[in-house]
């Protein structure tokens, strides 16, 4: 084992650069301009699994592909306990472009920090995975376990079609349990074992009104403003101490334990420091809630993005013909992507005034996703952590959503152990994207630890 670890430590050089070629592709799932170089993000993986000794090969889906890699399969005859490590090579857009620091998909290294977009999600965290296995392969190192790596390209709008995969190749896929990097710890001192994650449902909202942009002082006073009827409209969803105000929303939410609350207080959060961080005059949330619970425990709604009128330089003066607004909404156990999305539909629909014309277009949606951390596989998670990282390991709740977890669990019978490396300042899905270079360093270790940990267990 102690052959497995020096090789990590010798080769990181390397290996920050090799991701350093991987973060170049610029693998935006969102945007269909970028639907080459998503192949192309693929198709690199596949080469570089293949040069780690990983039996690989790039799996066409009705989306984008999914990279299938196994670690080689022995002879014998003794079945060994089998582990799926999930991660995704997509990554959000990286708009607005004008606040990186430097280009997001020309990778840079300043100090301990590699900065690009996709460096810690997810690219950076399933590469430590990655390298971990290669540092058991060349050094012919035994592995305790089979591996199969399933990395797919569509996480960041949904994971529409990587459930259909799953269900076709659900014999090769049947594992012990699925291994995921792709949370977070709160610092180098706190490594993680999450085990919840919230659900998430997203829609488009488009207000329809005249049948192109017209002049406001010719007509302004006599045909309903679609920007200012969906301000309206959007404003009526939530009141102001953040309560989200939907009939019924709140129905199937399963209040926090005593337990939990406790446990939740435990991670350290100072709100001076918090405020500063996020450069916010003052924080918000849903009353009776810490900042904690509010963050990952509860249920909430965002305008992700909101669109209308005239936006470039200068004024215009114009009734905008429409205007759109893209919402989530983050879900807690037990409520559902499809009830939420129907409720809020019905809702809207009502609020909706005569003068306008409302066209909702469903999204994606994410169950939310809860596991018991008391089992064995869990305990042989935090042993993991705690040797790689060298201090002992805290359980957390999250307010991320990976859609395709209650997936893994519905088809192939198996729990998710989401051991995270993203800092808090690591910015995913912002400007100026990083992955500490320390936790990827720590990550490969954990990465090699985990196996041994995991398969004294394993089924
Ligand atoms: N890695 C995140 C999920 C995450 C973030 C979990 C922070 C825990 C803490 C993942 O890549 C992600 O961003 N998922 C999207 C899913 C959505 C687009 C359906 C999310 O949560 O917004
Ligand atoms: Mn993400």
């Amino acid at each position: 084992m102690q052959n497995v670890l020096t090789y990590l430590q010798e080769n990181e050089r390397r290996f920050v650069g090799e991701l350093c070629d991987y973060l170049r592709f610029p693998s935006v799932s969102a945007q269909s301009h970028h639907r080459a170089d998503v192949e192309a993000a693929a198709r690199w993986l596949v080469e570089h699994c293949q040069s780690i000794g990983l039996q690989t090969r790039l799996c066409p889906t009705e989306g984008n592909p999914v990279v299938i890699a196994r670690t080689p399969r022995g002879s014998s005859t003794h079945r060994r306990p089998h582990f799926v490590v999930y991660g995704h090579y997509d990554v959000q857009p990286a708009e607005p472009f004008a606040l990186w620091k430097s280009p997001p998909f020309e990778p840079r290294i300043d100090g301990r920090s590699l900065f690009a977009r996709g460096a810690c999600d997810n690219k950076g965290q399933h590469f430590a995975h990655l390298k971990a296995v290669e540092a058991y392969l060349k050094t012919k190192t035994q592995l305790p376990c089979d591996l199969t790596f399933v990395i797919e390209g569509e996480e960041e709008v949904g994971s529409d079609h990587l459930a259909a995969f799953l269900r076709k190749n659900r014999a090769e896929l049947r594992c012990a349990a699925i291994v995921i990097s792709d949370t977070g710890i709160p610092d180098l001192k706190h490594p993680a074992l999450t085990y919840a994650l919230r659900g998430i449902s997203a829609l488009e909202l488009k207000i329809h009104g005249p049948s192109r942009d017209l002049h406001s002082g010719i007509y302004g006073g006599s045909v309903d403003n679609p920007a200012m009827a969906l301000c309206q409209l959007l404003a009526q969803l939530r009141d102001k101490n953040g309560r989200i105000t939907i009939p019924g929303f709140y129905d199937d939410v399963v209040p926090l334990t005593k337990f939990e609350r406790k446990q939740l207080a435990r991670i350290p959060h100072n709100d001076a420091a918090f405020r500063k961080f996020l450069g916010i005059p003052r924080s918000f949330g849903e009353r009776g809630h810490t900042s904690m619970e509010q963050r990952t425990a509860r249920p909430t709604l965002e305008i992700n993005g909101l669109t209308s009128g005239y936006q470039g330089e200068g004024s215009k003066t114009i009734i905008p013909s429409w205007a759109s607004a893209k919402l989530t909404f983050r879900l807690v156990p037990n409520q559902t992507p499809r009830r939420i999305h129907k409720l809020v539909t019905r809702h809207l629909k009502r609020l909706c005034p005569a003068s306008v014309r409302i066209g909702i277009e469903g999204g994606h949606g994410g169950e939310p996703y809860l596991v018991s951390p008391t089992g064995e596989q869990a305990q042989a998670a935090l042993r993991a952590l705690k040797s790689a990282f060298g201090c002992e390991p805290i359980l957390l709740r999250e307010g991320g959503s990976i859609p395709i977890l209650t997936d893994f669990k519905k088809i192939l019978a198996a729990d998710a152990l989401l051991l995270g490396l993203a800092m808090p300042d690591d910015n995913p899905h912002s400007p100026n994207e990083k992955f500490s270079l320390d936790a990827f360093a720590k990550g490969m270790r954990m990465g090699a630890l985990l196996w041994q940990e995991l398969a004294a267990v394993g089924r």
